[in-house]
């Protein structure tokens, strides 16, 4: 039997209070939808069929990438009616799994379990027991514990309302049972709306097995309806990741002080701080550090690399033993070769710098590519720009530039020259030869500072 997913997201998200889609707010850098788009490609290669409301524009340009089968619901009448508006999708002899745009946390390890429990023939429910079920259709079962309805809580009375038991709406369903139902549904009831919850009284009328499952943990089977919850499952999200990372080994200072919006891979004997940020693609080869309050995007990180406090670094790739920071600066198209130390309020863009180069303090490094053995004094600058166009510069190994020079480029430093302190470089200097172009210090004999004149 061959799995279909819907994924309901038609809700108009109002109490988000924004402009936005509510399923288009992002979980661990990933909309909400994503997240469940990308639960439902493990689970089948039918594209997930997803009920959208409005803005469909906007849901459409989020998700180019993902293959989707988008139907629409113009107007929202209720969940029985948003899946009615799916049946044409899938075959008969189809199992329909249904999951919800806004509830992100659905793991694909629940889902597999949920699918493998329910028997072929029957309706599969996942159901979670709250210690505050309020706001969640509750489950009503006979004296023999078995499944009857669900209750809204708009239509329940206080007796029901004490049930603790509630529906997570998540359902698992042969499709010719969902073709023949939905038509039936009615919206009598508090909300005039069509309620998907009533396939549950409709499979017992007809005598078909309701099997439920418990989520666990309940979080995975919470929805966000406001930002309270959206930061609520954010938290929780990230500690389940953390709590991953621990397992295979990684040392977190604090899992709570710690978020990954993206793909963190890690190697042997990591350790990072506090308060660090992982966007994109990560990686941390064997024993590299990462000090408190980093940010990392998209970067490639060698072995034993220590990274200071405050550095942020990105799409980057940076050799073993590297150093970098404390509040170093690292932008797109960085590549650092072995133990290359890039020190405090240091920004490097663009550059090639290749092995045991130093650039220790203050610096601009622009649009630079630097030889092996380099050393950059304080407060250098490339200026590689110069107002309309970009220009490179060129360091050759064994170079040392004095402090608070300017390399104006396009210009190339020679393989051992020494630029003196306080150049601006504006001609190629020589190899294996002292530049510099300071003018020559003057002292002034009998000067006398100036005095307040009195009155
Ligand atoms: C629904 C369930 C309730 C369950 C709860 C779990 C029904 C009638 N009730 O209630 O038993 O405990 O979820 O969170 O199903 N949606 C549409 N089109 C619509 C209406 C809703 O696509 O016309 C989508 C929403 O975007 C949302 C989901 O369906 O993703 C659930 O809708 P919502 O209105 O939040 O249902 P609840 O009242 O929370
Ligand atoms: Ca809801």
């Amino acid at each position: 039997m061959a799995l279909s997913v819907v994924i309901l997201a038609a809700g108009q998200g109002q109490r988000m209070h924004s402009a936005l889609p509510k399923v288009l707010h992002t979980l661990a850098g990933k909309p909400l939808l994503g997240h469940v788009i990308d639960a439902s490609q493990h689970l089948t290669a039918e594209p997930p069929i997803v009920v959208y409301g409005f803005q469909g524009e906007l849901l459409r340009a989020a998700f180019t990438t993902s293959t989707v089968q988008w139907v629409e619901q113009a107007s929202a009448l209720g969940t029985g009616h948003a899946v009615l508006q799916t049946i044409d999708y899938y075959p008969d002899d189809n199992q329909v799994l249904i999951l919800y745009g806004d509830v992100p946390c659905i793991s694909l390890t629940t889902l597999e379990k949920f699918i493998a429990a329910v028997p072929k023939d029957s309706l599969g429910i996942i159901t979670a027991v709250l210690p505050d079920p309020t706001g969640f259709g509750r489950i009503m079962r006979d004296d023999t514990q078995q499944i009857t309805r669900i209750v809204e809580e708009k239509d329940a009375d206080e007796k029901q309302k004490q049930i603790n038991e509630i529906n997570s709406g998540i359902y698992l369903i042969p499709a010719r049972y969902l073709k023949t139902w939905l038509p039936q549904i009615k919206n009598n009831n508090a909300q005039q709306e069509f309620y998907l919850t009533d396939i549950i009284s409709l499979a017992k009328e007809n005598n078909i097995a309701i099997h439920s499952f418990q989520a666990d943990p309940v979080e995975e089977i919470l929805g966000v309806n406001n930002r309270e919850q959206l930061a609520m499952l954010e938290r929780y999200f990230q500690q389940r990741l953390a709590a991953q990372l621990l397992q295979q080994g990684v040392t977190l200072k604090d899992p709570a002080r710690f978020d990954v919006r993206g793909e963190l891979t890690v190697g042997q004997d990591v350790t990072i701080d506090v308060n660090c940020i992982f966007v994109g693609k990560v990686h941390l080869s064997d024993f590299t550090t990462v000090g408190a309050n980093c940010f990392l995007r998209d970067v490639y990180i060698g072995r034993g690399v220590d990274i200071k406090p405050n550095t942020i670094l990105e799409e980057a790739t940076i050799g073993d033993q590297c150093s970098l920071g404390p509040f170093a600066r690292v932008r797109p198209g960085t590549v650092l070769q072995t133990a290359v130390h890039i020190g405090n309020f240091v920004e490097v863009k663009n550059s090639f710098i290749d092995v045991q180069s130093k650039v220790n303090h203050l610096s601009y490094i622009g649009d630079c590519d630097m030889g092996k053995k380099v050393n950059i004094g304080a407060g250098t600058i490339t200026c590689n720009y110069d107002g309309v166009n970009k220009h490179r510069t060129t360091i050759k190994d064994n170079v040392f530039v004095g402090s608070d020079s300017q390399l104006v480029a396009p210009v190339t430093i020679a393989e051992g020259a020494t630029i003196g302190a306080g150049s601006t470089i504006t001609r190629n200097a020589p190899a294996h030869q002292l530049t510099l172009t300071r003018s020559p210090q003057k002292n002034i004999a009998n000067w006398k500072k100036p005095e307040k004149k009195e009155g």
